[in-house]
């Protein structure tokens, strides 16, 4: 892009622009940072085609590079803010869970559900039973749905397949979704999310080596990340770790879904191992936190889904405050999926972290875009809106960033551009 090209689109007269920039550069914010960047009071994003070419107060905004065919979004009295990032999804899946629903009212927990062949399993007999082309039209109505909620990039787990063939299917249909709609999708493979049937007497090592063996060679190139549910009734730490492990010697990135029901150690483990997120993390003790923020010089980011203790009726949340303080980086995610977090309102889970979890709501905005890029190695291009980054931006009808969690579940997206295209 030259230095003077004509802007295509100026978002113009913001009351507030949610910069996201400001903060120390080539990592997560972490500690007092991750509320502390910059907002711009009545400033202007200006785009030249798909990028953003600059950012300031309006009183800077370079009249020169306006020409008629500048398109401008007025956005008086409005917030700014870059496009959301999910960065923890099951986006693709067969069937819902709605006969669930009065099962866990009666009191049935979670796992009690999994060890009677329903939970996971059920939506694995759905999601097998579906064609591809099924779920490809299925994935495509939750990503319209998402970029509603202004959410312009998704990370999509597999991991209802659990054979080799539909699991290489449910991360080829994640790729071709992101392809047909504006949306960016990131694959990662959990294929180890719980033991299948089939591998039901051999146990969960046997099933990790089949996962090593047969279907990870065959997604290099297709998946970025590799992630493993490790909790009691699904992977226990050592099949976990050495499963990590060989995902890693094999060239993926590593995730784990840890301490969410119980403390096994996993998300220590996997950031021992360089793991990009960790994720649930609601038994994940405040000690164990800051050794990870040391351990990994605050690399590794905790991804925290408010919206699935609630959903599953747990009254432990991770506790958000207290690793923001022993400086370890968070994001903020749905963990949009049929079982434990049927909602796509990333807005939502903000105000549930700003309520359950001690978030401001400065530091649930950086959870929901930098971090959350951060979370899925998409940092350089996108989660904040500077200049040379992706113009994924929002406009909220909405006056000011405290007002983000405040309006508790509601849509406040009025504007969607993705790539400097308005949606
Ligand atoms: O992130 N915890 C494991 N996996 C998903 C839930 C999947 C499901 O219940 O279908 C989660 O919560
Ligand atoms: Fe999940």
């Amino acid at each position: 892009m030259a230095a003077s090209a004509p802007y295509s689109l100026v978002i113009q007269h913001a009351a507030q622009v949610l910069t996201l920039a400001g903060g120390p550069t080539g990592r997560p914010l972490a500690g007092p940072d991750l509320g502390r960047w910059r907002i711009i009071e009545n400033g202007y994003v200006a785009c030249v085609g798909d990028t953003i070419a600059a950012v300031g107060p309006m009183a800077e905004l370079d009249a020169a590079r306006l020409t008629p065919a500048t398109r401008t979004l007025d956005a008086s009295g409005r917030v700014v803010l870059p496009g959301l990032v999910e960065c923890h999804t099951h986006l693709v899946f067969g069937g819902n869970r709605a006969h669930e629903f009065e099962r866990k009212l009666r009191g049935e927990s979670y796992l009690d559900i999994l060890a009677s062949g329903g939970g996971i399993l059920s939506t694995v007999l759905a999601t097998r039973a579906a064609s591809g082309g099924e779920l490809l039209a299925n994935a495509l109505q939750h990503l319209e749905g998402f970029r509603r909620y202004g959410v312009t990039t998704v990370e999509a787990k597999s991991g209802y397949g659990l054979d080799r063939d539909t699991e290489l299917r449910l991360v080829r249909v994640a790729a071709e979704a992101g392809r047909c709609q504006p949306v960016r999708v990131v694959p990662t493979f959990l294929g180890a999310h719980v033991v299948p049937p089939e591998f039901k007497a051999a146990g969960p090592a046997a099933y990790a080596d089949f996962l090593l063996r047969e279907v990870l060679p065959e997604l290099r190139g297709e998946a970025e990340f590799v992630d493993i549910f490790c909790e009691e009734g699904a992977f226990p730490l050592n099949v976990a770790r050495r499963y990590l492990e060989q995902a890693r010697a094999l060239g993926f990135g590593l995730k784990i879904h840890a301490e969410q029901l119980h403390d096994l150690g996993g998300c220590e483990m996997a950031a021992g191992l360089g793991a990009i997120s960790v994720d649930h993390c609601d038994y994940l003790t405040p000690a164990a936190a800051g050794r990870i923020a040391q351990q990994t010089q605050g690399r590794t980011v905790a991804v925290l889904l408010p919206l699935v203790p609630l959903f599953l009726r747990q009254e432990t949340y991770a506790p958000g405050r207290a690793f923001i303080d022993a400086g370890l980086p968070v994001a903020v995610s749905t963990d949009f999926n049929p079982g434990s977090c049927p909602s796509k309102n990333l807005w939502l889970a903000l105000s549930v972290a700003c309520l359950k979890m001690g978030l401001t709501p400065t530091e649930a905005v950086a959870a929901a875009t930098l971090n959350a890029a951060w979370a899925i190695n998409r940092a350089a291009d996108c989660g904040s809106l500077e200049p040379g980054k992706r113009a994924d931006v929002l406009v909220l009808n909405l006056g000011s960033v405290a007002e983000i969690p405040y309006w508790l579940g509601e849509n406040p997206v009025r504007d969607v551009v993705i790539g400097g295209a308005l949606q």
